[in-house]
């Protein structure tokens, strides 16, 4: 038996009545499935399937929107994006919008490591949204001094221990997540992340997302200007389905 079906296998018979409406947060379900995604070969081709449904609100480029209402996935480690997907739908990080997609009957552990992959190789958008630019000194001083050990010099993550890509992302949804991992809203997160940033007030927290905002991803991450992602050459932008 592959690992993959075996941790299928496993997961069925632990996560047996997990999945409906008033199931809890399960940090074991959300460790097995990133240890068995790790596990499988990932498949390009599938993962670009399987991201159509993830377009629908994701976009076909996965750059999220200035405004950090949808976060820039397009170039994320691929272990991150694995971990957040076992997470959510752990019931680990609230997201109520997507939980509905990544249902286990939605996504198998291979769609998982196939989309993950395929999301991590798109390129990025070289217009994040960006903070205020006014306190960059101080951002700079409390990354360096607190979140370079883990996030690395230039917020490029880490991806044996899954630590997020942070740079060219937009400057609200970092903003967000901080505050969620720092009041306990994404309950799998960082341990020693959460307790270092509760001394942080609100001149820390807002000049280091804005400091973090504006570390470019090196050049051969980002996309052309005007890229439009040409495995999805039909998408509508105007929000109207095709007949
Ligand atoms: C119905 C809309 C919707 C769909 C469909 C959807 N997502 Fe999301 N996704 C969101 C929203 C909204 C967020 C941000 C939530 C938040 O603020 O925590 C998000 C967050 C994420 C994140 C976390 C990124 C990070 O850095 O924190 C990942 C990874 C992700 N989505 C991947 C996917 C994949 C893969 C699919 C397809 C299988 C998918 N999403 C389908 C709405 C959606
Ligand atoms: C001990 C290691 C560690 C330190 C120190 C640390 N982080 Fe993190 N950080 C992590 C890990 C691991 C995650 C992913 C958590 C998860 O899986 O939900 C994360 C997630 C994040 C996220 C959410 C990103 C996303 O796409 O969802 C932000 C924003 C962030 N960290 C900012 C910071 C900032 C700013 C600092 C410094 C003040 C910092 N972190 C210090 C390990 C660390």
């Amino acid at each position: 038996m592959k690992y993959g079906s075996l941790f299928s296998l496993i997961l069925l018979l632990f996560g047996a009545g997990q999945f409906g409406p008033a199931c809890a947060d399960n940090p074991l379900q959300a460790a097995m499935e990133l240890e068995g995604a790790l596990l499988l070969t990932p498949d390009i081709e599938n993962g670009k399937r399987v991201y159509r449904t993830c377009a629908v609100c994701h976009q076909p480029e996965a750059w999220g929107t200035e405004n950090g209402h949808y976060p820039q996935i397009a170039g994320q480690i691929r272990t991150v994006i694995i971990k957040q997907l076992a997470d959510i739908r752990a019931r680990n990080r609230d997201n109520p919008t997507m939980l509905p997609f990544t249902r286990l009957d939605m996504l198998t552990l291979q769609e998982i490591a196939d989309v993950s992959a395929y999301i991590s190789e798109m390129p990025m958008t070289r217009h994040n949204g960006i903070g205020p630019g006014s306190d960059l000194v101080h951002g700079r001083k409390i990354y360096e001094e607190y979140c370079a050990e883990c996030h690395g010099p230039r917020a490029e993550g880490i991806v044996d221990d899954h630590i997020p890509l942070l740079q060219g992302q937009h400057y609200q949804y970092l903003y967000r997540q901080f505050l969620w991992i720092r009041d306990g809203r994404r309950r799998n997160a960082d341990k020693k992340m959460a307790k270092q940033i509760q001394s942080f007030n609100i001149r820390d927290i807002s000049s280091v997302m804005d400091y973090i905002s504006r570390l470019k991803p090196p050049a051969e991450k980002l996309a052309p200007a005007d890229w439009r992602n040409p495995d999805f050459p039909n998408y509508r932008r105007d929000g109207k389905r095709r007949p």
